[in-house]
C-alpha cells in the first residue's frame, strides 16, 4: 500500500481520539508558532484544527488543508472559537490547488514527519508563499548527537510502521534546499523538536 494512504487511513481511523495528543505538546510551543504568523495564512495539516485557538486577531484569513477528512471535520468544531474567518479544505500539501504567491505566511506543525515526500511538499508550500512570505514550522525531527541519531534511525522503520511518523528527518536541511531563507531554528526539546522560522 503507498505510504500517502497508509498514513491517510491512519489519522481518518483515530481522528476522534487524536486530541489526547496535545496532553503531551505544551501549549506555549502552539501559542509561539502561531503568534508569528499574519495575513493571509495557510496551515497545511491542520488535523483537528489544535492551532486554531492560538491564532493572533490580525490574521486576515486561514485556509486549514489536511488529507484527512475526518480530521478536518474535528477541526471544523472548533472554527468558531476564533473571530478570524477559518476555510478548511481537503488537499495534499504535496500537489496544493492554490495559486503562486497567494499567501503571507505558512504554518505547519507536526507535519513534515509524516508527509510521504516532505521537499515536495515544502517546495509548494514556497510556491504559494508570496515573495517576502514566511514559513513557520513546529516539527520533531533528528538529533545532530550522533548517538541519539543511531536510535532515531534504528527506531524510524518502528514509528513509520506503527504511526506513519518518521522520527529522523533532517527538517531544517530540506527547508533550505526547498528554497527557504532560515531566519529562526529554535531548539524546543533538545534538537529534537524546533521552532523554525525560514522566509521566501
Ligand atoms: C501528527 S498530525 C498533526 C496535526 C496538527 N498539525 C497538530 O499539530 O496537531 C499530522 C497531520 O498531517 C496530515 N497529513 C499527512 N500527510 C499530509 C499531506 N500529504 N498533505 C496534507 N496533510 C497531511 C495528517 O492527516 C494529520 O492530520
Amino acid at each position: 500500500m503507498p505510504q500517502q494512504v497508509m498514513s491517510k487511513i491512519k489519522y481518518d481511523d483515530i481522528a476522534g481520539k487524536y486530541d489526547v495528543v496535545d496532553l503531551v505538546i505544551p501549549s506555549k510551543w502552539r501559542h509561539r508558532a502561531a503568534s508569528l504568523t499574519y495575513g493571509r495564512v495557510l496551515e497545511v495539516g491542520i488535523g483537528t484544527g489544535l492551532n486554531i485557538p492560538f491564532y493572533p486577531n490580525h490574521c486576515q484569513e486561514i485556509i486549514g488543508i489536511d488529507v484527512s477528512a475526518p480530521m478536518l471535520g474535528q477541526a471544523a468544531e472548533r472554527v468558531p472559537l476564533r473571530k478570524v474567518p477559518v476555510k478548511l479544505q481537503a488537499m495534499d500539501v504535496q500537489n496544493l490547488l492554490l495559486p503562486a504567491g497567494s499567501f503571507d505566511c505558512v504554518l505547519a506543525t507536526f507535519v513534515f514527519c509524516t508527509v510521504p515526500d516532505p521537499f515536495q511538499g515544502l517546495r509548494e508550500c514556497h510556491r504559494v508563499l508570496k515573495p517576502g512570505g514566511n514559513l513557520v514550522l513546529l516539527e520533531h525531527m533528528g538529533s545532530e548527537n550522533r548517538q541519539l541519531r543511531q536510535v532515531m534511525n534504528w527506531l524510524n522503520p518502528l514509528t513509520v510502521r506503527l504511526l506513519g511518523d518518521h522520527i529522523n528527518r533532517d527538517t531544517v536541511k530540506l527547508v533550505a534546499a526547498a528554497g527557504f531563507r532560515t531566519q529562526i531554528v529554535e531548539n524546543l526539546f533538545g534538537d529534537v523538536v524546533r521552532l523554525v522560522v525560514a522566509g521566501k
